[in-house]
């Protein structure tokens, strides 16, 4: 049978994976993309990014109306949450957006193959018993969850977060192990559903990506939302009994009825075939590559989670986009400084840029300022007073460099402090945009004043 020859093929249709094609069709190449699993989308779209703000959001809505809606003069006689439905809305909305991946697909002319793609040779890729060939080729494999070696998943009651993202009723204990960015969101949303929520963390402190301030700031708000947090624990031993699971700490023992683990991902390269070509991976199962997304063989690039660095969506597609240009003869590069962080707790958090301690780490004369959103007008309004901007900025040209968000909308809020990174803003900049009143983002007006010693509302 003849094969198939294209200019670029792509292993692995998730953020990086299918965006990247689209880009490389924009770009006038014969492109192919190859996926393992059913639904295109990768991680994000079908047990990541997706699902679990869909069930944050429900979840939320259902707390707030439980929690401030007597406050706001709305009152329903019964207020019940119907795990079956949001369950459902949750499936309905990964199926638009796979859907959408596979028209897109169609839309661009790119060749889609279902199957396990498998290097037969460095130019050549089999699915099952077909085989392809390509000028260049781009690994986006993604990455899988960690396990812990005497807690197998088995994905109904010791859970990874996509087991967790499809239960079938809410539990009654849950407990989290790793209270990092799956654990704090996917214990609230069984939180606000009734569960008894206990997080077990490692660390003396949450998140450890954040910023230390805003890592504390959350563990308190996340604690009167009744989360109970053992800190600088791990559990030693678990035994799985038909009732309950018992967890074993250092000091304590626990009993779930089921444990989400969420101690991280790394980075997922089975059945690639890697070692066929010679491509070893790094010590953590990275696959090593140089600025330029190429590995150790020139034509073979590889991005999003299989490479190091943080393991993000949009990080993913903006290296995707970038490694074709570059097979298409362009010098794109992707700022990493401007890549937000953002956690889909309630208040959300979200970060761009160094944080305090990475600064001053880093020898930088820091000036560091901060507001909080109980001063704001817009705020109160709506009731969601938790929470403070916080602002690093460099003392000598005065540009900002970092900026942190805990409170309402600080994903949408961070886009302010990104696009100033990118446009080299200074503190100054920042604090005279005027900004329309009310809104939330004049809590980054002020935390900006306040970094310059000149804040209004205090
Ligand atoms: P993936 O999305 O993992 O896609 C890789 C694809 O490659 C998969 O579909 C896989 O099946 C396929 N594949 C692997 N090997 C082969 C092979 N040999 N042949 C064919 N196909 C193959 N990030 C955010 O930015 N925001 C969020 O809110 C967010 N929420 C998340 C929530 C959860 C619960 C999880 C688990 C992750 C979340 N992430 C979030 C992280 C985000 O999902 C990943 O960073 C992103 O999906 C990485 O994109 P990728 O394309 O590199 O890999
Ligand atoms: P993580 O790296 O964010 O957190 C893991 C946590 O587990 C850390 O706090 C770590 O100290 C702790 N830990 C590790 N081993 C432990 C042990 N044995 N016992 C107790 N604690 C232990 O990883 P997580 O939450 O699994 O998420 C993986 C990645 O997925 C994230 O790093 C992020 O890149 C991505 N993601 C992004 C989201 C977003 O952007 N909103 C949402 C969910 C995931």
């Amino acid at each position: 049978m003849a094969k198939e020859h294209f200019d670029l093929i792509v292993i692995g249709s998730g953020p990086a994976g299918y965006v990247a094609a689209i880009r490389a069709a924009q770009l006038g190449l014969k492109t192919a993309i190859i996926e393992k699993e059913k639904t295109l989308g990768g991680t994000c779209l079908n047990v990541g990014c997706i699902p679990s703000k869909a069930l944050l959001y429900s979840s939320e809505l259902y707390a707030r109306l439980q929690h401030d809606g007597k406050e706001h003069g709305i009152t329903c006689t019964k207020l019940t949450a119907n795990f079956d439905q949001m369950m459902k809305r949750k499936r309905d909305v990964v199926k638009s957006l796979v859907d959408g991946v596979s028209g897109l697909m169609k839309k661009n002319k790119i060749a889609v193959f279902q199957g396990t793609g498998k290097f037969l040779g460095p130019t050549t890729i089999g699915i099952g018993k077909q085989e392809l060939t390509a000028n260049n080729i781009l690994i986006a494999t993604g990455s899988e969850s960690i396990s812990l070696t005497f807690l197998p998943f088995d994905e109904e009651r010791v859970v990874s977060s996509t087991g967790a993202l499809s239960l079938k009723k809410v539990p009654k204990r849950l407990v989290v192990i790793g209270a990092g960015v799956i654990g704090v969101e996917l214990a609230s949303v069984y939180g606000r559903l009734g569960s008894e929520v206990t997080i077990v963390e490692m660390l003396d402190h949450i998140c450890p990506a954040m910023d230390s301030e805003v890592s504390k700031s959350l563990l308190k708000i996340l604690t009167k939302q009744n989360m109970t947090f053992h800190l600088s624990s791990k559990v030693q031993e678990a035994t799985v009994g038909k009732k309950e699971i018992s967890l074993k700490l250092d000091a304590s023992e626990l009993k779930a009825d089921v444990v989400l683990v969420s101690v991280g991902r790394r980075p997922y390269t089975s059945d690639l075939g890697l070692e066929t070509i010679g491509l070893d991976t790094s010590p953590q199962g990275f696959i090593p590559i140089d600025g330029q997304f190429r590995t150790k063989i020139p034509h073979i690039y590889a991005v999003g989670d299989v490479v190091e660095g943080v393991m993000l969506a949009h990080k993913a597609s903006e290296e995707g986009v970038a490694a074709v240009e570059i097979i298409a003869g362009h010098k794109p590069a992707v700022d990493y400084m401007t890549v937000p962080n953002v956690i889909y707790t309630h208040p959300e958090v979200a970060a761009v840029g160094l944080t305090e301690e990475e600064a001053r780490n880093a020898g930088i004369e820091v000036m560091v300022g901060k507001y909080a959103f109980k001063g704001n007008g817009r705020a109160r309004c709506s009731m969601e007073t938790d929470g403070f901007v916080k602002i690093i900025g460099e003392k000598k040209r005065g540009l900002l460099i970092g900026m942190h968000i805990i409170g309402a909308q600080a994903s949408e809020l961070i886009s302010e402090g990104m696009i100033a990174i990118q446009q080299r803003a200074t503190v100054e900049d920042l604090a005279v945009v005027p900004q329309a009143h009310p809104t939330l983002s004049e809590v980054i007006k002020e935390a900006a004043l306040n970094t310059l010693g000149r804040t209004i509302h205090a």
